[in-house]
């Protein structure tokens, strides 16, 4: 009898062994790295983390105390050797859907603060990993036949748009921009072709931020963007219009991230209050001047009365995207779906906690036609997780960042392989 590889390892693959520990992000801060190993070999993920974090957002389980001030994640790391990897352990690391349900049962929280998502995601994105070598298949192969399911749904595999944040403000930079992310969204065919345009126009702006402020003005912040001395958002995207001189297809998103700046109840931006009518204006008017295609969290967490108008007024013309307003959370894209309140998902696996519910919010979202873009946290790490994930489940976009550091590469370059393999 031939014998048949496939059907013999995905038959025989059990979780053997899983060991967590403390590892740091890229802004020096601790995160939980986990080794999950099984019949196929030794299996790595680590965890992600934000700045500006989203009211419903999965907890972070931190320990407290002075060491780290107070951000160890030993608690997490103790809750996986302890408490999860007993009870997965020889378990079939291609039962994704089981092992999640497991360990959301394990913690008994709604927004898993018991174990902590810090705790239950890396285990869910290791399981992930081995799950698809248990099938010989690469994670977002692996990834789109989950998504897909059974019977399958139509998928084709296609890498999505890069969105790389140039221009860092906000709580990312120690700038006045108060808008968080200036992105630019470049439209050429293939991923390779947008990469390239990217890193061009990234050093293109670097010379003219240099030439304009001097050198302290191509300090990087937290997601690789610069973050010159400036405070107000037309100036970003007269920089960046100069740095598109020779690129002029390319667009513009941007992550206001505003309920950074609703402050006692007001909108306070620019030296400037504005009420919600006024923020609307502000923002009508840099559409008009900018090829801006998509516009994040303009309103507030909670102002679902600004996401409404904004998305009834300006949806014909760009994106209204919503992230500290859904936070991955099914619950959330429902209410914004028939609120009306915006037309596209930001997708980050650690707001919610586990690749199950990751891949669930973005088959609704999409069942409300909605556009898709998979996103990275501004504390990252080199796991590329989210570029498979992007592919797998047919993401619109996805934005990792500037495209220079090693976090943010690490996913851009891992997409450059994946279109390698799609091409082929
Ligand atoms: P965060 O920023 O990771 O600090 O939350 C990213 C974003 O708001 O999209
Ligand atoms: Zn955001």
């Amino acid at each position: 009898m031939v014998k048949n590889l496939f059907m013999v390892k995905s038959l025989n693959s059990k979780i053997k062994s899983i060991k967590a520990r403390e590892i740091l992000n890229s802004r020096g801060e601790p995160t939980v790295e986990v080794e999950l190993k099984t019949d196929d070999g030794i299996f790595v993920a680590s965890v992600p983390s934000g700045a500006s974090i989203g009211e419903n957002e999965a907890k972070e389980l931190r320990d407290g105390g002075k060491k780290y001030f107070g951000k160890g994640v030993l608690k997490a790391v103790g809750n996986i050797n302890k408490i999860i990897g007993p009870r997965i352990k020889g378990k079939n690391p291609a039962k994704q859907k089981e092992i999640d349900e497991l360990m959301i049962k394990l913690d008994g929280t709604k927004d898993k603060s018991k174990l902590g998502a810090n705790a239950i995601l890396p285990v869910s994105m290791a399981v992930c990993r081995a799950g698809a070598a248990s099938k010989d298949l690469s994670l977002y192969k692996y990834i789109s036949q989950i998504y897909r399911g059974s019977p399958p749904v139509n998928l084709t595999l296609m890498v999505p748009t890069p969105c790389f944040n140039i221009i860092n403000g906000g709580t990312h930079a120690g700038n006045k921009l108060d808008i968080q992310e200036f992105m630019i969204v470049p439209q050429k065919k293939l991923f390779s072709e947008n990469l390239r345009a990217a890193s061009e126009i990234y050093q293109g702006l670097k010379k003219i931020l240099k030439n304009n402020f001097g050198e302290q003005a191509i300090n990087v912040g937290d997601e690789g963007g610069f973050a010159p001395p400036i405070s107000h958002a037309s100036e970003a995207l007269n920089l960046i219009s100069q740095a598109l001189k020779n690129y002029p297809d390319t667009k513009i998103g941007l992550d206001c991230a505003a309920s950074q700046y609703w402050k006692d109840k007001k909108y306070q931006l620019e030296g400037a209050v504005f009420t919600k009518e006024g923020l609307l204006i502000f923002y009508e008017d840099l559409i008009k001047k900018y090829p801006i295609i998509f516009l994040e969290d303009p309103f507030s967490e909670n102002d679902w009365q600004g996401f409404q108008e904004i998305t009834k007024k300006l949806s014909n013309k760009i994106i209204i995207v919503g992230d500290d307003l859904l936070c991955t959370n099914p619950r959330r894209i429902k209410e914004a779906e028939k609120k009306n309140a915006c037309r596209g998902a930001i997708i980050k696996p650690n707001q919610i906690g586990t690749i199950t519910e990751t891949i669930e919010a973005v088959k609704l979202a999409k069942s409300f036609n909605w556009k898709i873009i998979i996103s990275h946290r501004s504390g990252d790490t080199c796991d590329d997780f989210i570029s498979d994930l992007a592919v797998g489940v047919g993401a619109d976009f996805i934005k990792s960042g500037a495209p220079a550091r090693g976090e943010r590469l690490a996913k851009y370059n891992r997409l450059l392989k994946i279109e390698e393999e799609i091409k082929s």
